[in-house]
């Protein structure tokens, strides 16, 4: 089998530790795409990684460019292209910055990566993929975003903490859009199969969905710009599935055409990713509560798709 290769669109704080993590798991050889006025950056970055497999032991090629042409055979691109917040924003801030950017890398995937598989991980998410597929006018199956899989990842960690068990026994999703109006499913959220109701108490449990809302924006605070560990170990999980078929289970901005109720939309909902893309939108059941929920989110990632639509 032929080497797999990985076009990473952003060579910023993301794509440097998508790189680094996409290397050391050999996933494929490593293109870290940047624009001209970046380049130096993103080769930087490259050689750098290159260097690290000798002390490492991994054998991928890490190679930074700004050309085009060098993507083409690309099997997953993972887009971070854009700025990313500063204190005080929100994701929705960053809208009329980077629909521009994804539009402009949208037109040379369609052409020099058409058999790609595309992972959207610029905010706001749910418009960046939505406008990406648009775009690209790839099927829905072969462009998603990243997004449940960082936020169950935070809502994990604090129930976990506030449980005082370890974080791997601890199992739950966030569904819906990748905003303030995202929906952490209670009624499925486990430790270790007890549900999470029967070991946390429910005002505990509200603050710890309120933080994990705002969490982004508390990483944001603190050191001045978003997230990047999480982040990349999320799209590398996508990127893993789909490269080697694993047919995992994960929460992801999937395209929506009539499941759960919404039409041309994407939004936050367990699928299963394996060699196809996105396989299986799988349809889970939701309480009063958790559905009320999702529509919301809903409405407030259709008003920002056609906030996109006008500009
Ligand atoms: N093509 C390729 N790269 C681009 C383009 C473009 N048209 N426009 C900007 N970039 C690059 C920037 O030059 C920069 O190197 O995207 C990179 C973004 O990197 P950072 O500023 O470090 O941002 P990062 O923290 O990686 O976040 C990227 O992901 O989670 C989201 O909100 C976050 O939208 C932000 C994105």
């Amino acid at each position: 089998m032929a080497r797999r290769k990985l076009a990473l669109i952003g060579a910023g704080n993301i794509g440097g530790e998508l790189a680094a993590q996409a290397a050391r798991l050999e996933l494929g050889d490593v293109y870290l795409f940047d624009i001209p006025d970046k380049v130096g950056v993103a080769q930087g970055k490259s050689l750098d990684l290159e260097q690290n497999g000798s002390i490492l032991g991994y054998d991928v090629r890490v190679i930074g460019t700004s050309n085009w042409e060098d993507l083409v055979g690309t099997d997953v691109a993972i887009v971070t292209a854009g700025v990313p917040r500063k204190p005080g924003m929100t994701r929705d801030d960053l809208l009329g910055i980077n629909l521009k950017i994804v539009r402009s890398i949208a037109e040379n995937l369609k052409v020099q990566c058409p058999d790609a598989f595309i992972i959207v991980v610029s905010n706001p998410l749910d418009a960046m993929v939505h406008e990406m597929k648009k775009a690209t006018g790839f099927p829905g199956a072969k462009v998603v975003g990243m997004a449940g899989i960082l936020d169950s990842a935070r809502f994990q960690l604090f129930l976990a903490r506030e449980a005082g068990v370890a974080v791997k026994d601890v199992r739950a999703m966030v569904l819906g859009g990748h905003g303030d109006a995202m929906v952490p499913v209670l009624s499925y959220c486990t430790i270790n199969g007890i549900p999470v109701r029967q070991l946390i108490t429910q005002d505990r449990l509200e603050a710890i969905i309120a933080r994990t809302r705002n969490s982004g924006a508390e990483v944001v605070k603190l050191m001045g710009s978003s997230a990047y560990y999480a982040p990349a170990s999320a799209a590398v999980q996508m990127a893993r599935s789909y490269l080697y078929d694993e047919k995992r289970l994960l929460p992801c901005a999937a395209y929506l055409n009539g499941e759960y109720g919404f039409h041309d939309i994407y939004m936050g909902v367990p699928v299963v990713i394996g060699a196809s893309g996105v396989e299986k939108v799988v349809i889970i059941e939701l309480d009063a509560t958790e559905k009320a929920m999702l529509q919301q989110s809903g409405a407030a990632v259709r008003e920002l798709i056609e906030a996109s639509a006008r500009l």
